[in-house]
């Protein structure tokens, strides 16, 4: 199996807009903010994005965050995004990553895999420890955690709080 984490690019083009339209807009807690914009709009989600991992023109309440795209076998198949730290809000909900799957490439094990690569990716910028959240019903996701080594901290506003040492 080829595996490749791709950060978000200006040069991304029809591959990753029409992902963007496949995800669902929120699927347990996983914002897709792509799914709303038009094809004219693309060109500046991708710069807003950029930006946003550079640092530059981050809203208010945000931190720097990258965007990556999974691709198995040369095929586009998830979303990732890495916190490059945390804030008030990111240790109740959302810590330092996210990641959400196509409706139909999920169940076949690439969760796993794409939280693995964005773990990577966070040991890369320096974070010791990643703070994962979840959902309570969210069992998928709950494993895909605990597979990548994750120690449950505890149960908050319904999502458990998970670290993974780097
Ligand atoms: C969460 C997500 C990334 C998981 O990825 P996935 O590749 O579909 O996960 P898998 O199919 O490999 O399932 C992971 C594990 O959960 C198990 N599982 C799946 N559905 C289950 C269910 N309903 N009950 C119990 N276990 C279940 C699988 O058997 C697997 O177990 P294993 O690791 O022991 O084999 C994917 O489902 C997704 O994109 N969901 C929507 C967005 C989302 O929830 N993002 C996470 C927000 S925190």
């Amino acid at each position: 199996m080829d595996i490749e984490l791709r950060a978000l690019s200006l040069k991304d083009g029809e591959v990753v807009f029409n992902m963007l339209k496949e995800m669902p807009a929120v699927s347990n807690g996983f914002y897709n903010t792509g799914y709303e914009i038009s094809r004219e709009e693309f060109s500046s989600y991708l710069m807003e994005n950029y930006n946003c991992s550079k640092g530059i023109d981050i809203k208010k309440g945000y931190v720097p965050q990258t965007m990556y795209w999974l691709y198995v076998d040369g095929k586009i198949v998830g979303i990732g995004k890495l916190r490059h730290y945390l804030n008030d809000n990111l240790r109740k909900e959302g810590g330092h990553i996210g990641y959400g799957l196509l409706p139909k490439e999920i169940g076949k094990g690439y969760g796993s895999i794409l939280l693995r690569e964005l773990l990577k990716e966070a040991k890369k910028i320096g974070v010791k420890e990643a703070l994962l959240t979840c959902n309570t019903d969210n069992i998928p996701s709950k494993k895909v955690i605990e597979r990548n080594g994750g120690k449950l901290q505890d149960i908050f506003e319904d999502k458990y709080r998970y670290w993974i040492e780097l």
